[in-house]
């Protein structure tokens, strides 16, 4: 019996190995090129010999082939050399390959399977030393019995990357029904579908490539999303959701991938997303996304009883990337859900920012009541595009006229429509470079440009984006104000969002003289807000609870960034002018758990209040009053036990309060972070009402009813449960904590 064994084995080896059997393209061993045609200066006319390349390792036997400029820093030296066809007729096209480890050396050069004379399959050489061959493996299965040649091209390097280093070695090109290598430029691996969700490995440091899924031949992720490999461990998993495929087989296919890659080994299902949801920066009372990344608050609008937040997504990653309207909502503006993502990218790009209206007079023929969102479709140039949704916007139809508007000037930047009703028209505002763009419509799909503002007024640190056009009734007079966002040139540094105040009479904005930049709200977090549509005369904003110059490094885990509470605008006059005025919606109140009412004694030093909650899990508002003494200045803490904390210092002489956050927990992810010195400005008054909103990763803080609001995050590693009040002789007042659930 033993021996039946040992003989079946044996016969099934030699079976095994003869339809194994390699096919050598070419091996270099001939001391010839003569299998090849050379094309150019990069190569020379014979292979190369070990003996006289000895730094060089992993050849196999004595010659290989290889290109004449190793080390070339000039825009000379390019060629190819292409084999002879040959017929596919197994698995595998492998080769030794070595050359240019340098990142934009390596672009020029490229190792390609030709097929019928088309390039299929293409290799650049990755090797950490240039001096070091390393197996590649082409999956040839789909080409067989094709015609097909290997390519070794070495291009001129471009006047962007003058000072590439580029050069090739490549050995042993040859098929087999073995893989050799482990690393793959394309790798294609089928799942059969048995739970709800997909969950890929990845990792924030982790090799870049790109993920495609197919079923029956169809894309389901719409095109190949942008994902960071795991290679070995992993930050999070990418939820993917393949319920509607179950019991199928469905194709994952990555590039650049090795096959030890813990995205390839530590794929896995599961019947939900998996996630840790309540990790240690999840805020309470804001929204955040699911999984992922956000920036902008895009397509926000009210509709039947709920509010509709679309939001700049990346739904396979916590960095920017892939750029997709997420989608949530909410009745009461303080909890959301997160749904399902409504635009996907497409040929016309991906899915920059936008707004969205409610198209009661079915003007675009979508439907009575559709709800229509208007978004930048941004590929090398940035357009206009448009969807409808019939379903209380929880699904969105691209338009099949997309794009319905471009810039005939052609400028780069040009994008974040926000569609107002204008009579029984609408107009759009753009941001186009550094000014807005107004244009009208009757139907929302053909648009005439009507005006421009913004030449020579307020700041024009860096291009403007995120616009948003209100009109206010103050005290019985019409104005308008234009929210134009701006990043970089915030006064504490990075994004913010400045405003002008006008008149628009349906064509152009004129702004009234007064001293700008004016900003919404000088903290370091709250940018690309504007407001949600259909509201009637209520001006309800939200922003983008960061700020772009640390939005992709902040620690959280499975999600990156929120948006900021939504805040009632209007206008006030701070006695030298009008202003924009942001107080919190009032749906916060109704999110409160039971006052405690903190008598706070004469300050005359120091105050302090040990614990602020008895089971404090980071979500809370602080309101007191202040009255200035003669000493004019009072500071504001909070703290944890661990010695961190967000001090706040009110100058009620030179009008300013300012926040030092330089000791607030972790804040060396980005340098900038831990500043002593963000500030911000007060209007004069006897006494001042403040509110404290803090949630988990962000402090919101609104003076005097409106005056000001100051938002900033920080990363505590507890959360802060002790505040201090110090002063001389300001007196507080009034102080309530209440939990916000
Ligand atoms: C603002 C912004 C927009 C753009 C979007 C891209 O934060 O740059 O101008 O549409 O983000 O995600």
């Amino acid at each position: 019996m033993r021996k039946t064994v040992t003989l079946l084995a044996g016969f099934c080896l030699l079976l095994a190995s003869c339809s194994d059997r390699q096919v050598i393209i070419d091996d270099f061993e001939s001391g010839n090129l003569d299998k090849w045609t050379i094309e150019g200066n990069a190569f020379p006319m014979t292979p190369k010999s070990v003996s006289d390349h000895p730094g060089i390792s992993g050849v196999e036997g004595g010659f290989f082939a290889g290109s004449d400029c190793e080390g070339e820093s000039v825009m000379s030296g390019s060629g190819q050399m292409t084999s002879v066809p040959f017929t596919v007729s197994r698995d595998y096209v492998n080769f030794l390959l070595g050359g240019t480890s340098d990142r934009f050396g390596s672009r020029f050069v490229t190792v390609e399977l030709l097929v019928d004379g088309e390039p299929v399959l293409a290799t650049h050489p990755r090797s950490s030393s240039e001096e070091v061959l390393e197996w590649c493996s082409w999956d040839v299965r789909e080409y067989k019995g094709r015609s097909a040649s290997v390519r070794v091209k070495v291009d001129p390097v471009t006047m962007r990357y003058p000072l590439s280093s580029k050069s090739v070695i490549i050995d042993q090109v040859m098929q087999s029904n073995r893989k050799m290598g482990t690393f793959n430029d394309l790798l294609s691996m089928p799942v059969k579908v048995t739970d709800d969700w997909l969950l890929i490995p990845s990792s924030n440091s982790g090799r870049g490539s790109s993920l495609s899924i197919l079923c029956d031949g169809e894309n389901i992720l719409g095109g190949a999303q942008n994902i960071n490999l795991a290679e070995g461990t992993a930050d999070y998993n990418i939820p993917v959701n393949v319920s509607a495929y179950k019991g199928k087989t469905i194709e994952l296919r990555l590039t650049s991938v090795d096959d030890g890659d813990l995205t390839v080994t530590g794929l896995t299902q599961g019947s939900d997303r998996g996630i840790d949801y309540d990790e240690p920066y999840r805020q309470v009372y804001h929204f955040t996304p699911d999984f992922g990344w956000t920036n902008d608050p895009n397509g926000m609008v009210y509709y039947d009883g709920e509010y509709h937040l679309a939001y700049q997504a990346n739904p396979y990653g916590t960095k920017h990337s892939n750029m997709h309207w997420g989608n949530a909502v909410s009745t009461d503006l303080v909890h959301w859900q997160d749904l399902p993502f409504i635009i996907a990218p497409d040929g016309l790009g991906s899915i920059f920012s936008g707004s969205a209206v409610v198209d009661t007079d079915n003007t675009a023929g979508f439907g009575k009541n559709a709800i229509i969102g208007m978004y930048t479709s941004a590929s090398r140039t940035q357009k206009q595009s448009i969807a409808y949704s019939t379903d209380r916007g929880r699904t969105y139809t691209k338009y099949e006229g997309n794009p319905v508007l471009s810039d005939d000037e052609k400028q780069p930047n040009f994008r974040d429509p926000k569609v107002i009703r204008y009579g029984d028209g609408w107009v759009v505002c753009v941001a186009a470079g550094d000014v807005i763009a107004f244009y009208g419509s009757d139907n929302l799909k053909d648009w005439t440009k009507l005006s421009e503002f913004g030449k020579g007024i307020g700041s024009h640190a860096a291009v403007w984006e995120c616009p948003d056009l209100l009109k206010f009734d103050y005290n019985g007079r019409e104005k308008w104000v234009l929210i134009v966002n701006i990043n970089p040139g915030g006064p504490n540094g990075g994004s913010v969002a400045q405003y002008f105040i006008g008149s628009f009479d349906g064509r152009t904005f004129k702004a009234d003289d007064l001293p700008y930049p004016l900003w919404i709200d000088e903290g370091t977090d709250n940018y690309a807000g504007v407001t949600f549509s259909n509201t009637g005369d209520r001006h309800i904003f939200l922003g983008w609870m960061s700020n772009w110059l640390y939005s992709n490094m902040v620690p959280t885990i499975n999600f990156r960034n929120s948006m900021t509470l939504a805040r009632d605008l209007s206008l006030k006059d701070n006695g030298r002018h009008l202003f924009l005025a942001s107080v919190p919606s009032p749906e916060i109140y109704a999110a409160r758990g039971e006052a405690r009412e903190v008598e706070v004694p004469h300050l005359n030093g120091g105050f302090s209040v040990d614990s602020i909650l008895p089971d404090n899990k980071g979500a809370y508002e602080i309101d007191f009053t202040i009255k200035p003494g003669k000493d004019d200045r009072l500071t504001f803490k909070l703290m944890n036990g661990k010695g961190e904390e967000m001090v706040y210092t009110f100058d009620f002489k030179a009008l300013t309060l300012n926040l030092d956050r330089s000791r607030s927990g972790i804040v060396d992810f980005y340098r900038g972070f831990a500043k002593t010195d963000i500030l911000t400005h007060l209007v004069r008054r006897d006494s001042y009402p403040v509110q404290v909103f803090v949630d988990r990763q962000s402090i919101e803080v609104f003076v005097g009813d409106g005056d000001l609001t100051f938002t900033n995050c920080m990363f505590p590693t507890e959360v802060y449960n002790r505040l201090e009040l110090s002063s001389g002789d300001c007196s507080v007042s009034d102080m309530k904590i209440f939990e916000i659930k």
